[in-house]
């Protein structure tokens, strides 16, 4: 008797169940509009995020209420911070790593074809002035600075890949947060270094006809000519604006996110870091070119920057018209090497 009744308990336990599957069902299939309460505990993220109209034609984002003064906490979703860690996660180490690792594998075909160019005839013993040493302060400042936040940059978007399995969480953290000092305080001794460069040698990097017949020669890299340059040729000048404009939008986009909220908004400062991030690997890659064409790829390019004079013949094959300037001027006559 007493199993009939538990039976018969169970059977009417199992019939309301289902009553309340289907009815829920129907009315889910009815089209019904459900309404959301984003405050409510047992609300689901799917449910919240069906709430959230097309873009451009509502909310951007799910917000509740809050009595603190901080109005930006009420925001609970925000979808369009999905695509901003999908692009942090995945789309710039993805690109940064096909700039860079791209870059470099270039660099070696190109010395294995080109080796080191040359100075044609050897050096002729005698040197002309390049840079002064304004010049040479305006471009080490941007270059030490720039080489420390592009490593503790990168250690933002590939370190957790590649270093943490290699040193472990602890060094990693205090390597990491190292990293992040240097590249706060970093940041103004480099803008101030693109500042300098830009009162420096903007006169110099006006695109002028020299610079297209330069580039059609493929600027004496291919082949053994050397078109007449002046103080700089179409390639540094190429450079020297990646500088310049891409500095001014590394600190336009890295002072925004350094102060959050001042400057921009949540998808201002999305934007900002999306933008960081890809100018910043794009110009990696690009300075990489540059170091290898000032060091090891160029016969006397260093001089120019580590002593400040460079051999005439140098200057004469690279710089033909700014020697013939200067020469002009009585300015930096060539002096007898040590
Ligand atoms: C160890 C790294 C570097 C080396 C060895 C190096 C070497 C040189 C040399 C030798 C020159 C003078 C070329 C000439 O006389 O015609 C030069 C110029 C210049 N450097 Fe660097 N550089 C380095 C890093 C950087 C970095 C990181 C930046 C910027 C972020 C930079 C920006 C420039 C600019 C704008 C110029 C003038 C345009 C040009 O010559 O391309 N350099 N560099």
């Amino acid at each position: 008797m007493v199993a009939f009744q538990r039976s018969w308990g169970l059977a009417a336990a199992l019939a309301i169940a289902l009553v309340i599957v289907v009815s829920g069902d129907a009315l889910a299939q009815s089209g019904q509009p459900t309404s959301v309460n984003p405050t409510a505990s047992s609300v689901k993220e799917g449910q919240l995020l069906d709430a959230l109209k097309p873009p451009g034609s509502g909310p951007s984002a799910v917000t509740g209420r809050v009595s603190i003064p901080d109005t930006k906490s009420s925001v609970l979703i925000q979808p369009a911070g999905r695509d901003w860690r999908q692009i942090r996660q995945e789309t710039l180490p993805f690109y940064g790593a096909i700039a860079i690792l791209g870059m470099l594998a270039a660099l070696v075909i190109f010395y294995l074809i080109r080796g080191r160019i040359a100075i044609d005839g050897g050096p002729s013993g005698r040197t002309i002035l390049r840079f002064a040493s304004a010049d040479r302060f305006a471009h080490w400042l941007t270059a030490s600075t720039f080489i420390l936040l592009a490593l503790s940059g990168l250690n933002l978007t590939f370190g957790r890949k590649l270093l943490l399995p290699l040193i472990g969480p602890e060094a990693f953290t205090a390597l990491s947060q190292a990293g992040k000092f240097v590249h706060n305080y970093g940041s103004f001794a480099f803008a101030l270094g693109v500042v300098l460069m830009i009162l420096l040698w903007l006169k110099d990097n006006i695109p002028s006809g020299a610079d297209l017949a330069w580039f059609s020669k493929g600027g004496g890299l291919i082949g053994s000519d050397h078109p007449p340059a002046g103080r700089f040729n179409g390639g540094q000048k190429v450079i020297f604006w990646v500088v310049v404009i891409g500095g001014v939008a590394l600190s336009i986009t890295g002072y925004s996110l350094m102060f959050p909220f001042v400057f921009t908004d949540i998808a201002g400062l999305q934007e900002a870091n999306m933008l960081h991030g890809l100018i910043a690997v794009g110009m990696v890659a690009v300075i990489l070119a540059h170091i290898y064409i000032g060091s090891v790829g160029m016969e006397g390019a260093f001089d120019a920057m580590g002593k400040g004079e460079v051999d005439l013949n140098w200057a004469k094959q690279h710089h033909a018209l700014w020697v013939e300037k200067t020469e002009m001027k009585g300015k930096g006559a060539a002096t007898p090497a040590e």
